[in-house]
Order: structure tokens, then C-alpha cells, then sequence
């Protein structure tokens, strides 16, 4: 997937802000080594870093290297898909927010994970768990089945005992899972519209602009709240610690 940074950065903000609790369960540490996967344009690698841990920031998207590299040119970013990594036994912990739901092959992903661990480091993640978004996507699929047959999903959003197990069957014990609602303000009135335009945007390639106008009259009486518009994010958050 191809990303508009600019409108990231602007309009999707909240991906990082709200990730900010995600590095306080992570508690790094001065002199730890530690992995940031599926970085972004890096804002999260850099809260990180202040603590004095030395942070390598990892991204399968060249558009967001490039952004996190300009951004915090004193930190290390690697364009790297994290299926393939070959880090062995280097990491005291590795960090992920909003990242691994993009990540389709996850045994893949969490073998890789395990390998870079040293013995006894955390992996400490949080992704779109089971149910995220559902009113988004059902509304997305109610039109866009209208005109042609629905694209293959470009997510994953698994429950707690699916991603537990892959976790667990990679030598990693998990200490804490959890599947809660993250109900999130999408900023203004254009707010739904541009998180559609931002992360949704290959489901309306070759449709009229009236698809997507669609889609969002379907999600007004849902998810347009008093204070605005309010996507149905649901958070899988987890800790797990190589044995
Ligand atoms: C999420 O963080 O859950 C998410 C982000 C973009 C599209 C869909 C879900």
C-alpha cells in the first residue's frame, strides 16, 4: 500500500498520540535495544528514544521511511518488510502500534519477532483487534458490492486467542491480552472522508465519487456523534516475554 504522508501526519495524528500508552506499558529503558515495528513516519521511535534506549524503526513502506528519516534524522530507520527480518537474539524488546493489523502472514511476523528477541524480551504490540471497524467496513462493502466483487481484505484483525496461539507456538509467553473498544474522533466534518480517501481508498479505485459520498450517509446516523465523527476502533493489546 502506497501512503499519502502528508494526510497522515495532518488529519491522522491520533495513530501516534494514541499509541503514547502503548510505549508506557513498554517502559523502555536506558541502554535497552529496542525494535519499533511498523514505524511510521517515526513519532513513536523518537518518544521511545527519549528515554535513552537506542531504537532502530522498521517500515515496509518506502513513503514512510522517508518521512520518519526526515523527521528524526539522528535516529535509525530501516526499510524492511518484517515478515523477511533476520535479526537474531539482538532486541531486549520489540514495539509495535497500529502495525500489525497491516501485516498479513502473521506466523511469518511473530516467528521474526521471536528470532530478534534475546531470551526473556518483551514483545509488546497493540493492532485492530476482532470487530474493528466493522460499521466502516460493512458500510464500505454494502456499496462498493453494488458495482463490482469486494477486494480481498488488506487486514488482519485477529481475536485474543488466535494471536495468543501464534504467540505462544513461537516461544513467546504471553503475560497480558486484552480486546477493548477504542471508540476514535476523526477530526471536522471531513473527518470520515478523509480517513476513507487515507486508508480505504483501493476500494473505490474506478467507482464514481459518488460511492464514497455514499458510504458515508450510511455511516452518518452511526458513527456521527454530538462531538463529531467517531470510527468504531477496537484495540487487541498484548505482552508477551520469550521464554
Ligand atoms: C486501525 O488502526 O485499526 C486501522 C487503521 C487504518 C485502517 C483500518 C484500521
Amino acid at each position: 500500500m502506497s501512503w499519502d504522508t502528508e494526510l497522515y501526519e495532518a488529519r491522522h495524528n491520533f495513530v501516534w498520540k494514541m499509541g503514547e500508552g502503548v510505549v508506557e506499558l513498554l517502559a523502555p529503558r536506558a541502554g535497552e535495544r529496542i525494535l519499533d515495528l511498523g514505524c511510521g513516519p517515526g513519532q513513536l521511535t523518537q518518544k521511545i528514544s527519549e528515554s535513552g534506549a537506542e531504537v532502530v524503526g522498521v517500515d515496509s513502506s518506502p513513503s514512510m521511511i522517508g518521512q520518519a528519516r526526515q523527521n528524526f534524522p539522528k535516529l535509525r530507520f530501516i526499510l524492511q518488510d518484517a515478515a523477511s527480518m533476520t535479526f537474531e537474539n539482538e532486541f531486549d524488546a520489540v514495539f509495535s502500534n497500529a502495525a500489525l493489523h497491516w501485516m498479513l502472514d502473521p506466523v511469518a511476523v511473530v516467528s521474526a519477532v521471536s528470532k530478534a528477541l534475546k531470551p526473556g524480551g518483551r514483545f509488546v504490540a497493540e493492532m485492530g483487534g476482532k470487530g474493528n471497524i466493522q460499521t466502516i467496513v460493512s458500510a464500505i462493502h454494502e456499496v462498493v458490492k453494488k458495482y463490482h466483487p469486494l477486494p480481498p481484505s488488506r487486514q488482519y484483525y485477529p481475536s485474543v486467542s488466535e494471536y495468543t496461539s501464534i504467540l505462544e507456538s513461537h516461544g513467546l509467553e504471553v503475560r497480558t491480552a486484552q480486546l477493548f473498544d477504542r471508540p476514535t474522533p476523526l477530526e471536522g466534518d471531513a473527518g470520515m472522508e478523509n480517513w476513507l480517501k487515507q486508508f480505504k481508498l483501493y476500494y473505490f479505485e474506478g467507482l464514481p465519487p459518488t460511492a464514497l459520498q455514499e458510504v458515508i450517509s450510511l455511516l452518518r446516523p452511526k458513527l456521527h456523534k454530538p462531538s463529531g465523527w467517531l470510527a468504531d476502533y477496537r484495540r487487541l493489546r498484548f505482552i508477551a516475554v520469550k521464554l
